[in-house]
């Protein structure tokens, strides 16, 4: 109770799970966690995405007690957990390989966390049922595992990890052996509890569609960092670089260089010559390789909604797919074969015909000049 206030120090109090400058190697020489800046405020859902290999797992271990960071310090409630054992990090976990016990009942799974809690047998008794209510499993409290669906025992293992009543839960890949309609019921299931239940939640997957539907703020990880920690809209809309762009939702991308910029707007002359107008994001001199940008509902071909001085490509249709609710049209733009534009289906749009010449163009904002 010393020294004036901190502002700083006020921020890292409300931060729940904290990872600070960590770095994880297994064998001495390669970092597979590089520099990991992380903080969670109570409450949140976040999700880690990112390809194979990336070491969203190993973070989660981490934060879960299994594996020992080489360098930095990871912090719950404000307090550096390095030290303590896993099982009194007081942490819910879900994984997808983390089955439940063969041998005993539902009750049995569900009373053992409590069991290791030194909590009273009708106390046990009232967590369970209400656990098992929480996933709408209540009259199955006497089945074993195997009479289960994989559904079901998915649910089953999320109440596990939820009858202690932590303050944070971890799920690792917990949906990605379930089909999809399981999988799209219980995502919106996990994301109602934890939000219903204030529970912290770190959730790991490399589904994008599951992170950006579920989270309050999606990691991208690549390589062992974070390349982009952001709100689901936020990622998509403005993704920072071009992993991440190509990472998240569909993409086009065109190769070139940057040949005028001024404040929030660059001209690229794209590798065939043409010129294009975009947001200078990772780039920030004349002369410097760009990959540009753009979303394929954001590519405009109707002149009347760009502004006048806009610069248009010249675009060939090659191929016109009929989706129902849009239209999805594959170009060759500027050399590239595989761009892609869609368009809402309605009744005034025209259904392009492959071998037909359009113009392309897009607000300079809706194009990003992204690192090469
Ligand atoms: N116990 C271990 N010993 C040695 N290397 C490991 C160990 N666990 C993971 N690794 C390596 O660390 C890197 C990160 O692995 P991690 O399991 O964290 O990735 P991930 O992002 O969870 O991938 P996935 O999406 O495939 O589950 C990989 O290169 C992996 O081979
Ligand atoms: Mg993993």
């Amino acid at each position: 109770m010393n020294g004036e206030p901190d502002l700083a120090n006020t921020a890292t109090e409300q931060a729940f799970v904290e990872f600070e400058r960590v770095q994880k190697s297994y064998d001495g020489e390669i970092l597979v966690v590089k520099d990991l800046n992380l903080s969670m405020p109570k409450g949140e859902f976040l999700t880690m995405l990112g390809p194979s290999g990336s070491g969203k797992t190993t973070c989660l271990m981490m934060l879960a007690g299994f594996e020992t960071a080489t360098h930095g310090e990871i912090k719950l409630g404000g307090k550096p957990i390095n030290n303590i054992p896993p099982h009194k990090r007081g942490i819910g976990m879900v994984f997808q390989n983390y089955a439940l016990f063969p041998h005993m009942t539902v009750a049995e799974n569900l009373s053992f966390p409590l069991e290791v809690r030194k909590i009273g047998k009708s106390e046990r008794e009232e967590k369970i049922m209400r656990a098992l209510g929480m996933v709408q499993m209540q009259d199955f409290a006497g089945r074993r595992p195997a009479q289960l669906s994989g559904g079901q025992q998915q649910r089953i293992a999320l109440a596990r990890a939820l009858v202690f009543e932590p303050e944070l839960v971890l799920m690792d890949e917990p949906l990605g052996a379930l089909d999809k309609q399981l999988r799209e019921t219980l995502q919106f299931e996990i994301t109602r509890l934890a939000h219903d239940l204030g529970i912290t939640t770190v959730y790991v997957t490399h589904d994008q569609t599951e992170a950006l539907t579920m989270s309050d703020r999606v990691a991208v990880f690549d390589d062992g960092r974070i390349q982009q920690l952001a709100p689901p809209d936020q990622l998509y809309e403005e993704p920072e670089n071009s992993f991440v762009a190509q990472f998240i939702g569909e993409n086009n991308t065109l190769l070139g260089k940057v040949s005028k910029i001024a404040g929030d707007q660059c001209e690229v002359t794209l590798d065939d010559g043409e010129i294009i107008d975009a947001k200078p994001v990772n780039v920030t001199e004349v002369g410097q390789r760009t990959r540009v940008s753009i979303r394929p509902e954001r590519v405009e071909m109707n002149k009347e909604r760009l502004s006048p001085d806009a610069h248009t490509l010249k675009a060939e249709v090659l191929e016109f797919i009929y989706m129902g609710d849009i239209f999805r049209t594959r170009l060759r733009v500027a050399g590239n074969d595989d761009f892609v534009i869609k368009t809402r289906n309605a009744p005034d749009q025209v259904r392009l015909t492959p071998g037909t010449q359009i113009d392309i163009g897009w607000l300079p904002q809706d194009c990003r000049a992204l690192d090469a």
